[in-house]
């Protein structure tokens, strides 16, 4: 029989990484603990496939995101990108790996900064990060960088109000990639679009993908285009994972309890995973949209993290927190009652 052949071993790999803050509230009985907005958390990102991470609003993946490409220190724990270790690095020795790990923000207006020219804007990480080119090769690569993203040349001198947010994402994009990075965070990168031109700048990102051979983190909320554009997902809640595996796996057979209700809350056909994939019929019928609202991460429940609005709780759900354990091919589950499958079907 042949055997697969082995997976390639990750661009990025993130071990025990924990990002914590101090609360910003004004009260003081409000300051104490710590907000734990990544809590021990590990993924491993292979060149070349693109990773959707859900979850939802406060979980930590913008956190996740922003310790990924230095913008916020990690409190404790590993990143490794390409062999070496971003935890702890100085601003300095960040400055030359900033070009390979660029981002997409939500807000596509909010992120461009109004008073500069389109030109200044995206030509800026190429003056920034990229001193071996020429100053006097950047309009080319502007003009020819805006076309790439299907925006006319002709818009170098003017400014991001005179946008709509589609084109100001495009602008985004463009600015990103002009670096020409090997990673690329969307953090919520179309979340803020009408529907139509989500899918248009889905499309694109699906086209530079392709292009630069970019490995794309992709966060959203909108499980369909996860779904549609992502080899694997990645489900976060208060911080942690809960679930990871193939999409096609995934969204077709969910074994977390969060997962699962993340999916059932999903508009019709956005998700629709086989809801009953597993698990006993009784614990089955329980199964409804996330009930309840997040806990707050300052004082994340014990055990499990998500027992507070599971409806499969049970005892040691309080008592022993999951481990994040291999529960098929490629595909992991934080549950205490996810069974393990046999053997054979791991050997898959
Ligand atoms: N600089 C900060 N100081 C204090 N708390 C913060 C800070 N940044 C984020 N948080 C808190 O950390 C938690 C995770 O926030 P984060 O923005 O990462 O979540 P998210 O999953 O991206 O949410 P959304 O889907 O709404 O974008 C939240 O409780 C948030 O209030
Ligand atoms: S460990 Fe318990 S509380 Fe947590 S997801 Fe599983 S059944 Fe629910
Ligand atoms: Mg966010």
């Amino acid at each position: 029989m042949s055997r697969p052949s082995p997976l390639p071993s990750p661009i990025l790999s993130v071990r025990h990484l924990k990002v914590y803050f101090r609360p910003r509230s004004i009260w003081p009985w409000q300051r104490h603990g710590r907000i734990h907005a990544v809590d021990d958390l590990h993924l491993d990102l292979r060149a070349g496939e693109t990773l959707g991470i859900v979850g939802e609003s406060g979980c930590g993946k913008s956190t996740l995101a922003r310790a990924l490409i230095g913008l916020q220190a990690p409190t404790s724990g590993s990143i490794r990108y390409a062999g070496r270790e971003l935890a702890g690095l100085s601003k300095k020795d960040w400055q030359p790996l900033r070009r390979e790990l660029q981002m997409v923000f939500q807000d596509p207006l909010g992120s461009l900064n109004p008073k500069m020219t389109i030109g200044q804007i995206v030509a800026e990480p190429l003056r920034a990060l990229c001193p071996e080119i020429d100053a006097a090769e950047h309009p080319q690569r502007v003009a020819e960088m805006l076309e790439r993203v299907g925006l006319s040349r002709d818009i170098v001198d003017r400014h991001p109000h005179e946008f709509s947010g589609g084109q100001a994402q495009r602008i985004g994009i463009a600015r990103a990639l002009i670096v020409k990075p090997k990673v690329l965070i969307c953090d919520e990168a179309v979340s803020a679009l009408d529907v139509s031109v989500r899918a248009q700048i889905v499309n694109l990102l699906v086209e530079l993908r392709q292009e630069y051979g970019l490995t794309l983190i992709f966060i959203a909320h909108d499980l369909a285009i996860v779904r549609y554009l992502c080899d694997r997902v990645l489900v976060m809640y208060l911080g942690k994972v809960m679930e990871q595996a193939g999409a096609a796996d995934l969204f077709g057979t969910p074994k977390h309890p969060y997962t699962r209700a993340l999916m059932a809350a999903a508009p019709a056909g956005a998700a629709a995973p086989a809801v009953e994939a597993s698990g006993d019929k009784k614990k089955a019928k329980k199964r409804r949209p996330p009930a309840g609202d997040l806990p707050n991460p300052a004082h994340p429940p014990m055990g499990c993290v998500y027992h507070t609005r599971c409806p499969l709780m049970e005892t040691a759900c309080v008592g022993a927190v999951p481990s994040l354990r291999r529960v098929g091919p490629e595909h992991y589950a934080a549950c205490h009652f996810v069974a393990a499958p046999d053997s054979a079907e791991l050997q898959r």
